[in-house]
């Protein structure tokens, strides 16, 4: 029975570039899309630019353009990277088009029309200088737990306390600086407290939310639903509320929206039917992907404003966990913080989409991307294992048989290779529903596990067999040709199962093969007394190198740190910093060092370089100090270091530490430790 399936991805914020942790997700869902295609089912995946809200409207001020030319600029280049990685959206729309806008507003006067609108005063922080409401992230100040400085407006990075932004101790507005007030307006609410008893059957309706998902839920149904607020009073960028002059809605509610939107443009261009997939009786599938971040806005918001605006709920909201680097979160001053267009410009997109897909389960756990493990797994997996398979057999087919494949009429008793082939065969052909059931249920390291162990089977019956042994035996000649016929078809069949994971890979094959594209289906059918094309590199190892050179480029540059002036007539003792716990100060691998080299940087103004030689190895420094010292003065002396401090990519090359200086208004002075004291010991 063919399905009619429409699938999402979370749509990304226009402000910002797609980067590897996005890429999970969109790698994931056009796995899932590629797979239902090739299945035969009718399969429409629409994703979109999210583009309203203050974030984005502020960004184009800054940049002096206008929202709807940073929305366009973005759109493309988010276009670019998807296509790079070969995620094929069916459509790939905007939150500023007009389908939104008709669709939020028809969702909204439904919702109202179902008394399920309020209206209330509120007071919240305005920016009376730049006369605007300031989002949480808009506010600043002092934790209201711990005193840290400079916290955002809803929770503490240093003490991780949640708090409203009128906690915060001396706050200020993060757009002018200015201090900002108390100021009421009416605010619309969508009152998601009384969609309770829906929402706690929906979300425990079984298939609706993974299990994991689905104890969170009950989390928040204890603590209790509290309605939303849906609106942004100007100046906001978004749709204005059509009774609500001077109000717009709040960008998390037109978002979700957008996904019909992309929906209904794509229908209108192909001539679908739109009600078809969204009237309340609806017979057709719709699944969500999304990160576990944004699971509230999709399992209690979403459902509820589709339910009480009277149209369909989703069938499924997949989530899934975050991108982790190396074991730790993304990072911009390790390099780890990688963007799409990073990537490309050094390595092959498939490659992480295997990666990814022999990572992913359907569960919502993070998944690393160990840099180590990504290249030596790739290697060994799709060129050692799986590519091999064709390059073992191909030139005996175009040398010895002319490019024509075995007719599969083995009419002779010496195909003494036959009995082992066919149950090869059977075996690979008989794997079919199994790996098709890893991929429906989104388990796609069963189906790479499955896949390889099957690609393994072949490897070692080459192996047993020995065509290259066949090849010099004249009277083995129609065995060669039915083992390697076999090699052949066997790396098509796997090749079908690889294709929603590989699809580029995959076309190269079906033109190698010279084939039409392969669909689900075509396993079981072999390919025989055909001719193929000669077979040319299908795909290159990876090299360590280009990965280091990726990272490398993404280290953020950091401006060296200003230095401050050469010695003054007098200067003020700076008050002593707030108090770190011995904890802290310990992480701190203060070390000796003996400055081995110290030269001048060409172009730089303030900065030495300065080679520090800690006793089993050296490091390269960029330091402030040139207003205070001439090279050769430095040359021989001891200093203390910074030695555990990440290294960072300054403008001339890699600092790999810190010296310390004694530094203010007085001059400018390096540490240096009594006589004795050697290269390499801690300073403690
Ligand atoms: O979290 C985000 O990046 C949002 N832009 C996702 C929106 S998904 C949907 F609801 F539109
Ligand atoms: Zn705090």
């Amino acid at each position: 029975m063919t399905r009619k399936i429409l699938v999402t991805s979370a749509l990304p914020y226009a402000n910002g570039a797609i980067h590897l942790g996005h890429l999970v997700e969109y790698i994931q869902t056009d796995i899932w899309v590629r797979f239902q295609k090739s299945r035969g089912h009718q399969c429409h995946y629409v994703c979109a630019d999210d583009t309203h809200g203050t974030p984005i409207m502020l960004r184009a001020e800054k940049e002096g353009i206008t929202p709807e030319a940073l929305i366009e600029r973005v759109h493309n280049e988010h276009s670019r990277d998807f296509a790079g990685f070969h995620v094929e959206f069916d459509n790939y729309y905007s939150t500023n088009s007009p389908e939104n806008k008709q669709l939020a507003y028809d969702i909204y006067s439904k919702l109202k029309a179902n008394g399920k609108i309020a209206r209330k005063t509120i007071s919240q922080l305005f920016d009376p200088e730049k006369e605007m409401f300031l989002p949480d992230r808009f506010v600043k100040g002092e934790c209201p737990k711990c005193g840290a400085k400079d916290q955002y407006g809803d929770n503490c990075e240093v003490c991780s306390a949640t708090y409203s932004p009128t906690e915060l101790k001396n706050p200020y507005s993060a757009v002018s600086g200015a201090t900002p007030v108390l100021r009421d307006s009416e605010h619309y609410f969508f009152k998601l407290g009384e969609c309770a008893d829906f929402l706690k059957t929906w979300t425990t309706t079984p298939g609706k939310l993974q299990t994991e998902a689905s104890n969170k839920m009950q989390e928040w149904f204890e603590s209790g639903l509290t309605d939303w607020d849906i609106s942004r009073d100007a100046p906001y960028f978004g749709f204005e509320i059509p009774d609500a002059p001077g109000k717009y809605f709040y960008v998390w509610l037109d978002a979700p929206v957008g996904y019909m939107a992309s929906h209904k443009n794509l229908c209108d261009r192909l001539g679908l039917d739109f009600n078809e997939y969204w009237n309340k009786d609806s017979k057709t599938e719709l699944y969500h992907f999304i990160g576990k971040d944004i699971l509230y806005f999709h399992s209690l918001f979403w459902p509820a404003m589709l339910e009480y605006a009277g149209y369909r709920t989703p069938t499924a909201i997949f989530s899934h966990g975050f991108l982790t680097v190396d074991g730790a979160k993304m990072s911009k001053s390790r390099g780890t913080f990688i963007t799409a267009e990073s990537y490309l410009s050094h390595l092959n997109p498939e490659w992480l989409r295997y990666y990814y897909a022999a990572k992913l389960s359907n569960t919502a756990e993070d998944i690393d991307l160990n840099l180590e493990d990504f290249a030596a797994r790739v290697n060994s997996d799709l060129i050692g294992k799986y590519v091999n398979i064709a390059s073992r057999a191909a030139g005996f087919i175009s040398k010895r048989f002319e490019g024509k494949l075995h007719n599969g009429v083995f009419a002779a008793d010496d195909y003494a290779v036959m009995p082992a082939i066919v149950e090869l065969q059977k075996k690979l052909q008989g794997a079919s529903d199994s790996i098709a059931q890893h991929y429906e249920g989104r388990e796609y390291g069963r189906a790479i596990r499955e896949i390889m162990a099957l690609t393994d089977d072949i490897n070692q019956y080459v192996d047993t067999v020995k065509p290259w042994e066949m090849a010099k035996h004249p009277e083995q000649s129609a065995n060669l040709h039915a083992v390697c016929s076999f090699l052949i078809n066997a790396f098509r069949i796997l090749t079908i199962y690889l294709k929603p994971v590989l699809p580029k890979l995959a076309s190269d094959v079906e033109a190698f093969l010279n084939v039409a594209p392969v669909q689900w289906e075509d396993a079981q059918h072999l390919l025989l007394d055909h001719t193929i094309n000669t077979y040319s590199h299908l795909m290159v190892r990876i090299d360590p190198k280009n990965i280091a050179a990726m990272i490398e480029e993404n280290k953020q540059t950091l401006e060296p740190i200003s230095n401050t002036p050469a010695a003054a007539p007098s200067f003020d003792i700076p008050a002593i910093a707030e108090t770190c716990s011995i904890d802290d100060f310990m992480k701190v691998d203060l070390r000796i060092a003996r400055i081995a080299n110290a030269q001048h940087v060409e172009g730089a103004e303030k900065l030495l370089q300065l080679t520090l030689d800690l006793g089993n190895e050296t490091r390269n420094v960029f330091a402030g100090i040139k207003s205070a010292y001439k090279p050769e003065d430095l040359i021989g002396k001891h200093t203390v270091m910074v030695a555990n401090l990440a290294p960072r990519k300054m403008k001339f090359g890699m600092s790999e530490g810190m010296v310390l200086a004694a530094g203010g208004d007085g001059g400018l002075y390096i540490l240096e430790p009594h006589a004795g004291a050697k290269p390499g010991m801690r300073v403690k």
